[in-house]
């Protein structure tokens, strides 16, 4: 069965320094890695308010073990970080001393064909993290959208070079018929593109349409301020980014907040897994983990 492991827990760990008694927010439940930390770490009687946007890792996470020892100490909620001020005001949560978000996907999402995240096993081009939302599948988007805007989204939110040539070649394909399923996407864009480097022609076309398809930059340039404003004083925000876009919004944001005095960055430059850790976990290669605090 598939897991997903933590990344840069013990950083995220060290870094919230999280005491007994305290409320804390996991803004991205996952597999409930962080959510279990945080439990043990504000034990006995301290509570976590755990969110995901995928009602399917709410429920997993429900029925483990230590999700149904934790009682009362452990809220689970479905639903976006990006209304993380309004969760926190309808159940009632105390200011909390710390909020964490992972982005992305977990491991499980990934594995699961039926999501469309992956490109290595053939699947609905879905990608929408929460699949009970009712925005546009990948499949829909990549229907609606003018070869000049399908362009536009692989270039920036794919950073992908051979964008114009993948764009015309979805364009050109849908013609005859629609591109509903993973691999057709995948055989389109190794056709279409010429084949260098280590990584699948289709990973940057894949995060492009998973970016897209979830709003996640637009979520995330919403959220961090609501962090900001929910998070008690002299309480910490953490978030794991997992490419360049996502880590610019986040230095960004945080710079800003500290030219304005409502706190400071605890990490100037962002902290990276260790050797190690990458080697155990590939998945961690590309994380950045920057903490911000605000004025007590
Ligand atoms: C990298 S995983 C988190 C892993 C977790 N830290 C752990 O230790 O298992 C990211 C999770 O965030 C969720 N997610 C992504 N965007 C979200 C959003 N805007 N609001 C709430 N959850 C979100 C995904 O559904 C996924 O389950």
């Amino acid at each position: 069965m598939a897991t997903h492991v933590p990344v840069l827990l013990r950083e995220v760990m060290e870094m919230l320094d999280v005491q007994a008694g305290d409320s804390i927010i996991d803004a991205t439940l996952g597999g409930g890695g962080y959510t279990n930390a945080l439990l043990t770490a504000v034990a006995p009687h301290g509570r976590v308010l755990a969110l995901d946007c995928d009602p399917g890792a709410i429920e997993r996470v429900r029925s483990f073990d230590w999700a149904i020892e934790a009682g009362a100490r452990l809220q689970l909620e479905h639903g976006s970080f990006g209304d993380v001020q309004h969760i926190v005001e309808a159940q009632n949560f105390p200011s909390p001393a710390a909020i964490v978000a992972d982005l992305g996907w977990s491991s499980l999402q990934l594995a699961d064909s039926r999501r469309g995240f992956s490109f290595q096993d053939d699947g609905p081009l879905d990608m929408r993290l929460d699949p009970t939302s009712e925005h546009p599948t990948a499949a829909q988007l990549l229907k609606m959208q003018s070869e000049q805007e399908l362009e536009t989204m692989i270039r920036t939110l794919g950073e992908e070079r051979h964008a114009p040539r993948i764009a015309r070649a979805i364009v050109s394909k849908r013609q005859s018929a629609p591109i509903v399923t993973t691999k057709a996407l995948a055989d389109l864009i190794t056709e279409a593109t010429p084949r260098r480097g280590k990584i699948h022609p289709a990973t940057r076309t894949f995060q492009a349409l998973r970016i897209a398809v979830n709003d996640e930059l637009g979520v995330l340039q919403q959220a961090i301020p609501e962090m900001l404003s929910v998070v008690r004083s002299g309480g910490r925000i953490a978030i794991v980014s997992f490419h360049s876009l996502e880590d610019r919004i986040v230095k960004r944001i945080f710079r800003s907040a500290e030219e304005r005095g409502i706190g400071t960055r605890v990490t100037k430059r962002p902290l990276r897994p260790s050797g190690e850790e990458i080697t155990n976990n590939p998945r961690s290669r590309s994380a950045r983990l920057r903490v911000f605090e605000t004025t007590s």
